[in-house]
């Protein structure tokens, strides 16, 4: 027997990689998927190998994280609750789907991942587990074992020699997930929504305060729907996401502070930074405005809060996700052209946008003469869009006199 451990390295995943181990007392095959977390890898090998694994995967997912996950949801403008671009949601179907791909190659019976029983992560893992490999069994330990608690949890490590890292200079460490889209941090401190964010918390960027004096420009190109340069430089799905972090981060750009509902009903709040998204969130949304047609761009945007919805809930790879995703898709060909943007201390503002396939018809809609539009047709439509309101006035008229 064989279990398949979704491995980051960090204290959770490594706690539950040596209960694993004692527990089910079988081989225990670590899986790390490298979606650009940076640091964190070489030390989650170290981990693995010193806790006794002997077949450690570790694998650059990055490209495909960014093509094929976080471009086809930012072609929906995914938003959840109006403010959290999904960093962490969007991540979880790929890691599964690839680490149900290693059970098959070392013929595991069974996977396990380290995320809590109170948390949307768990949920995420097993609802792709279940979508693409219904046989496989499900270990959970954080819903098996006795701890209760991170600080069980740390203890479990020192006790076990396994080495406890933590951010912000805090004794002990938050829960964070990073990857190329963003950094979530959660837990310790930030569990009062009272208290501010702690000094020195967040590490991807620099404070909006501490940005550059002065403000920078930036171009990003669309391609039907999805972005393919910044400043005219071509580059493949991930290196866009890694330009896009770099200018967005220095101008601090991308930090929210928010308490969101999570899938099991309590409200968590998580401080997360999501510079390159937030530049990509914007920049999509303007070239959308000039390139797509009015009611499909209304229509989409009904749609989103439950695409958005979806991806959170774990249901990736769901017929109904799949069914959004094809009509958002059809609506992206000529979603394209360029969108400049100003960058300034945690801001971000649209200045231009152009497109070979722009519906925008400065013959129109000018303030000036024009040779294409007859303004006698507006009356009309005025007339009998306010037939019924006419109507319901004379209506009322009549009741108050009556
Ligand atoms: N609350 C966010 C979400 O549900 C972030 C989760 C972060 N996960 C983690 N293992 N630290 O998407
Ligand atoms: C966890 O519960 O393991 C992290 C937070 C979440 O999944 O929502």
């Amino acid at each position: 027997r064989k279990i398949v451990l979704a491995y980051s390295g960090g204290l959770d995943t490594s706690v539950v990689l040596r209960w694993l181990q004692q527990r089910h007392g079988c081989e225990i095959v670590t899986f790390t998927a490298d979606l650009g977390q940076g640091e964190e890898l070489e030390r989650a090998r170290q981990k693995a190998a010193r806790l006794g694994v002997r077949e450690i995967f570790i694998e650059d997912l990055q490209e495909e994280f960014a093509r094929d996950y976080v471009f086809p949801m930012f072609r929906a403008n995914a938003l959840y609750e109006g403010t959290y671009l999904l960093g962490s949601a969007i991540a979880r179907p790929l890691i599964a789907r690839r680490q149900l791909e290693i059970a098959q190659r070392v013929g595991a019976d069974a996977v396990a991942h380290g995320a809590t029983g109170k948390g949307n992560d768990q949920i995420r893992f097993e609802l792709t587990y279940l979508a693409l490999r219904p046989d496989l069994r499900i270990i959970a330990p954080w819903r098996e074992w006795s701890f209760r608690s991170r600080s069980d949890l740390l203890a479990f490590a020192r006790e076990n020699q396994i080495p406890i890292e933590s951010a912000g200079g805090a004794e002990r460490p938050y829960s964070i997930d990073v990857n190329l889209l963003h950094t979530s941090y959660e837990g310790e401190a930030l569990e009062d929504p009272a208290v501010p964010p702690p000094e020195g918390l967040c590490t991807r960027g620099a404070r909006p305060e501490d940005a550059p004096d002065r403000p920078e420009e930036l171009v990003v190109t669309f391609q039907d729907g999805d972005p393919v340069a910044v400043n005219g430089e071509p580059l493949s799905p991930a290196n866009l996401m890694r330009r896009l972090n770099a200018l967005g981060g220095a101008h601090g750009i991308g930090r929210v502070d928010m308490v969101e509902n999570r899938i099991l009903g309590m409200k968590t709040r998580g401080v997360y930074e999501t510079p390159g998204g937030t530049l990509l969130h914007h920049a999509h949304r303007a070239i959308e405005s000039l390139t797509m047609d009015g009611e499909v761009a209304q229509l989409k945007d009904e749609l989103m809060p439950r695409y958005a919805r979806l991806v959170y809930r774990g249901l990736w790879f769901s017929p109904e996700r799949l069914m959004l995703q094809a009509a958002i898709d059809q609506s992206q060909k000529g979603v394209t052209g360029d969108v400049r943007m100003l960058l300034y201390k945690g801001a971000v503002r649209v200045i231009g946008r152009e497109s070979s396939t722009s519906r925008y018809s400065r013959a129109h809609v000018t303030f000036e003469a024009d040779n294409v539009y007859d303004q006698g047709d507006a009356s009309g439509f005025i007339r009998l869009t306010g037939l019924r309101l006419q109507m319901g006035a004379a209506a009322r008229a009549f009741q108050t006199q009556g």
